[in-house]
């Protein structure tokens, strides 16, 4: 891969603290296994926002797949589709939402609202009759991260030949995505107006803002720092996920995205009250390395690293886990 891209994919915001935390939070925490009572088949099913998932995993949306592999976000679907996972595609794909949909597997679209609403409707019925099954609105970013390594790289678009394909309006013409530090509460009643799938906000990390999301209406939430793209320094997601799932006492579904890179980090988040995680650099690493089939056997080995996890911490279901099974170092 082009070190450049290389950089993108890789790279955090700022000093890259919050990127290396994410990581960092798994590694102090403890599994506590149970034993002689996870007895018969294991279960790894769990529906989400009204999605049924084969296993709590979901890949998270990232930007420009095309930059790792050629034939891009189709490439991803396909090895999703394979291994039984859900795709959360992201709006700076660079495929168009209709031939990743023709791949045939299960799709969340993510969303950055765009200042133009007539857009954003355009944008989110597009995606809606390609048959994404939710709307993940992404409420990290009302500015962009400071990526040091894309400024030093000079990194600013994409190369020639490359598009954002979900962001060309009626006429054909790419708009560039926006970044909108207007958007309030206000935009997801409005998003609600425009659309009847679940709307689950990605980027939360204060229980407060947790609570004001089951207000709203919210169809879940996603504990996210975006890969530590965003504010470097904020809390890794592990640690913000306990007080979040406190907050919305059990009323809408809470995920976790940033640093899952094992089954057994899987497991940690799942006691400590996540129903899903997302991955999102160990996705791009298998597209980079072996395209669709990469992808499949990095979905698979997560998916089997948690079902032999979860055997090995006494739980047939994911849900059998319980948050004193975990314990910090
Ligand atoms: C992202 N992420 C992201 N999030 C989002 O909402 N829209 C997007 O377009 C992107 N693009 C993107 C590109 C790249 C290269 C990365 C690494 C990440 C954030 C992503 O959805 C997720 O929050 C993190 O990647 C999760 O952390 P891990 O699994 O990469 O540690």
């Amino acid at each position: 891969m082009d070190p450049v891209h290389q950089d993108f994919f890789e790279g955090g915001a700022g000093r890259e603290r919050t990127l290396a935390d994410n990581e960092r939070a798994f590694e102090r925490r403890w599994i506590v296994p149970r034993v002689l009572r996870a007895t018969g088949e294991r279960d790894l099913r769990t529906t989400v926002a009204g999605t049924s998932l084969a296993a709590p995993v979901l890949v998270a949306p990232t930007a420009f797949h095309r930059l790792a592999y050629a034939e891009g976000e189709v490439a991803t679907a396909r090895g999703a589709a394979a291994a039984g996972t859900a795709m959360v595609v992201s709006m700076a794909a660079t495929r168009p939402i209709e031939e990743i949909a023709a791949v045939g597997g299960t799709l969340w679209f993510q969303l950055y609202p765009q200042p133009d609403l007539d857009f954003t409707e355009y944008v989110v019925k597009r995606a809606e009759s390609a048959g994404c099954q939710a709307i993940v609105v992404t409420v990290d970013s009302p500015v962009f991260g400071r990526r040091e390594r894309d400024l030093r790289n000079g990194f600013t678009d994409l190369p020639a030949g490359c598009a954002c394909e979900n962001m060309r309006d009626a006429t054909g013409q790419v708009r560039p995505i926006a970044m909108d530090a207007t958007v309030g509460w206000d935009r997801i009643a409005w998003l609600q107006g425009v659309t009847g799938l679940p709307i689950l906000l990605k980027g939360i990390l204060h229980p407060a803002d947790a609570r004001l999301a089951v207000e709203h209406g919210a169809g879940g939430v996603i504990v996210s720092n975006h890969g530590g793209r965003q504010l470097d320094g904020t809390i890794p997601t592990l640690d913000a996920l306990p007080a979040v799932v406190a907050a919305v006492h059990g009323q809408i579904p809470v995920l976790l995205d940033g640093g899952v890179r094992a089954g057994t980090d899987m497991v940690v988040a799942l006691a400590l009250g996540a129903q899903a995680v997302l991955v999102g650099r160990p996705v791009v690493r298998g597209l980079a390395a072996g395209g669709s089939e990469g992808v499949r056997e990095t979905l698979e080995r997560l998916t089997g690293e948690l079902d032999q996890a979860l055997a090995l911490a006494g739980a047939r279901r994911p849900a059998d886990l319980t948050p004193d099974q975990v314990v910090t170092r």
